[in-house]
């Protein structure tokens, strides 16, 4: 490791591998190297390596559960974060969960249903961190998580720990303002009492609707493009004829035309092309102009 590696490393509450490979860590599998990956436990150690980032020039990001994600294949420079330990713990008080950002979706929507919180049913079945989610604004067709969230926790690039309601944040559809230099450190979500059973039948209600319509269990990274306004785009590519098209390993999946699959050994490079030129198609038949939902990031 080079020095500054070296010093990440010895830093308490962090855990460190050089070159890892993302496709370990992302859900379409596919990804290059970054230059460090971390496993951090507790603000402390998050604020030390911010801080000897900033003295090095390294870029940092947080990677979530690297499930909405496609990183080319020549990876990513500098050092990714995996938020663990203290950073994955969920409480449920009243109608309030209370989860750190690298906490699992899936796993803080079943503590609010245990807990008998309504209204997180809609996130079931999303596989991301909550911060992820957060930073994506997750959630169906009409319902996002911004609509749940009463307050974010941030440590910003200069080490300040903030607190921030939505509305400093500008969140719409699939979208939000944070800071792209901010690491999103815990959130505070809002839901209402109701019956556990109640709760419950809603989140096999989602579940089972995306078994049904959406290829789960695949190596995809969800939804490739945002919903052009008024229609589907898993709509407008099935009309154009392009499901099962395919480049390599990477096949638009049978089941929802928005998504793509890494039937296996697809490179990012396949993947990107394939939903380049299902781009290129849906702009020439149609006049659509289908924006990425998905995050594309590294290099080729
Ligand atoms: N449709 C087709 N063919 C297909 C796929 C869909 O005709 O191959 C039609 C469906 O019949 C339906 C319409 O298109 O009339 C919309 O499809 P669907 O109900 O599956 O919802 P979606 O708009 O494609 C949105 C979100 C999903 C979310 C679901 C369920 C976006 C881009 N997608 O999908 O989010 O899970 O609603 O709430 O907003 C994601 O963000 O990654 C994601 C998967």
């Amino acid at each position: 490791m080079t020095d500054v590696f070296e010093e990440i490393d010895q830093i308490a509450g962090i855990a460190a591998r050089k070159d890892e490979l993302l496709s370990l860590h992302t859900s379409f599998a596919v990804g290059g190297p970054c230059d460090l990956m971390v496993w951090v436990s507790d603000i402390d150690a998050l604020k030390r390596l911010l801080a000897l980032a900033k003295t090095h020039s390294l870029p940092v990001m947080a990677l979530g559960n690297g499930s909405n994600v496609l990183v080319r294949d020549g990876g990513v420079g500098g050092v990714v974060i995996r938020l663990v330990d203290d950073f994955a713990t969920i409480e449920a008080e009243g109608e309030h969960i209370h989860a750190g950002a690298g906490a699992s979706l899936a796993e803080t929507v079943s503590k609010a249903t245990s807990s008998g919180i309504g209204g997180l049913e809609f996130l079931a079945g999303i596989p991301g961190t909550v911060g992820g989610a957060v930073v994506t604004n997750a959630g169906s067709r009409d319902v996002w998580v911004s609509s749940r969230l009463v307050e974010l926790g941030v440590l910003t690039d200069d080490l300040t720990a903030r607190r921030l309601s939505p509305g400093d944040l500008g969140f719409g559809y699939r979208h939000s303002g944070i800071d792209k230099t901010w690491i999103v450190t815990d959130v505070l979500l809002a839901g209402y009492r109701c019956e556990v059973e109640e709760a419950r039948h809603k989140v096999e209600e989602y579940l089972n609707m995306r078994r049904t319509t959406q290829p789960t269990g695949e190596n995809t990274a969800g939804c490739v493009f945002k919903n052009p306004p008024d229609d589907a785009a898993g709509r407008v590519i099935d009309h154009a004829g392009l499901k099962g098209s395919r480049k390599g390993g990477a096949e638009i999946s049978m089941i929802h035309g928005n998504w793509v699959v890494n039937t296996g050994g697809a490179t990012a490079g396949e993947i990107l092309d394939l939903i380049n030129e299902t781009r290129d198609k849906v702009q020439d038949e149609y006049g659509i102009d289908l924006e990425l939902e998905i995050n594309v990031i590294g290099r080729d």
